[in-house]
């Protein structure tokens, strides 16, 4: 069977590469995978249980269950002003699917994608998918922020999307206001479209998020959310994309000729989720803020690497380039030698190679034995 080219221009992604890798050996500490380890609450749970028992088991509407796309409607207005109503929603099988379907709303083959970076590998995948070319901002200032000249000097006339995903997988930025008002500026100058990941949103600490839509043109931006990382429903896979009715109409669609709809229990369960947003998503949240803190306790004095405390998200993107490792040699040694499993920087882009993502996905006592080990592994470099 001869595979097309599209296929090929995927890779694996170098976390799950790792992970295989790691399946070798006992006792393995994983910091790879932005999958939570708490379960998912027993409330969630009993909503989805209850849906399958009432025989709400069938296909759904294309563009998701009504009540769940008005109670996107109605959260996503809280949070961006904007008045906006169930049209304005599809429902998605996580956001994965909502981005590939949006890029492939809007990209021919040729297009350019700005992806500001560092960036999770699905992004720049989904662009290659459609035949288009992603482009990493690579360039960023102080607290992992991009930089808006270079962002500007990569714009060309093939450009039809900038990427902009804050909080942000991997460094757990927030960008501020000013950051976020500057890029949707650049985009509406350049009749660009913007595209916000915003599926970290709940997962902020310290500094309050905002959506990226609050500056733009009502038609130039397209949102994406997801139940898997605020509600710990990686694997019911619910996501959704927000944008104008006739761009959400047509994508509804596609979707309809891809997946016909997310799972029905699923979106049933997000229902339950999203209506009682806080309850569900703040003890997730304390917890990953306490687990943030024991893993920075624990790797403070650990030479030759350098980290900022991530605003949001559970990951933490730590410098290793002291170590004079590149960030494959450096993942592949680290599991081999003391069975730590993390994710290489060159997943988020090239200029990321002097550096590793760690996710705090892991209880308090692993997170301690891990942040160990990996001082182990350094410290054995001088010897
Ligand atoms: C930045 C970012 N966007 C989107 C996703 C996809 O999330 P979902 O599980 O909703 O498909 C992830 C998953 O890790 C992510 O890190």
């Amino acid at each position: 069977m001869e595979l097309s080219e599209l296929s090929w221009s995927i890779r694996g992604t170098l976390g799950r590469k790792l992970l295989k890798k790691s399946l070798q050996y006992e006792g393995v500490v994983d910091f790879t995978l932005g999958d939570p380890d708490i379960p998912t609450p027993d409330g969630i749970c009993d909503a989805a249980i209850r849906s399958i028992r009432e025989h709400k088991t069938r296909y759904t509407a294309a563009g998701g269950i009504a009540p769940l796309r008005e109670a996107v409607a109605a959260s996503m207005s809280e949070e961006t002003g904007l008045p906006l109503t169930a049209e304005n929603v599809a429902i998605t099988i996580g956001a994965t699917e909502a981005i590939h379907l949006a890029f492939r709303m809007l990209l021919n083959p040729g297009d350019e994608v700005i992806i500001i970076g560092p960036s999770w590998a699905q992004c720049p995948n989904n662009v290659l998918l459609c035949r288009a070319v992603p482009v990493i901002a690579d360039r960023f200032t102080e607290g992992f922020l991009p930089d808006i000249d270079y962002l500007r000097s990569l714009i060309t006339g093939r450009t039809k999307i900038i990427v902009v995903n804050s909080p942000n997988n991997p460094t757990g930025t927030v960008y501020p206001k000013e950051t976020l008002q500057a890029i949707a500026q650049l985009a509406q100058e350049n009749g660009i479209c913007l595209f916000s990941d915003e599926v970290y949103a709940s997962l902020t600490f310290d500094k309050p998020f905002v959506s990226v839509a609050h500056w733009c043109d009502r038609d130039n931006i397209v949102v994406f959310g997801s139940a898997s990382k605020s509600f710990c429903m990686t694997g019911w896979r619910v996501g959704c994309v927000i944008s104008e009715p006739h761009f959400i109409k047509r994508l509804i669609k596609m979707q309809e000729n891809v997946a016909i709809c997310a799972a029905a229990p699923s979106q049933w369960a997000a229902l339950e989720a999203i209506t009682h947003a806080e309850e569900y998503a703040a003890p997730i949240r304390d917890t990953f803020r306490a687990r943030r803190q024991v893993l920075l306790d624990a790797l403070k004095d650990t030479p030759k690497i350098r980290f900022c405390c991530p605003d949001a998200t559970f990951y933490l993107f730590v410098d290793i380039s002291q170590t004079g490792l590149d960030s494959l040699t450096f993942c592949d040694r680290l599991l081999d030698e003391q069975h730590v499993a993390v994710t290489p920087g060159l997943s988020f882009g090239d200029a990321f190679d002097g550096y590793i993502r760690l996710a705090f996905t892991l209880n308090d006592d692993l997170l301690r034995e891990g942040a160990c080990r990996i001082r182990q592994f350094i410290e054995s470099l001088n010897s």
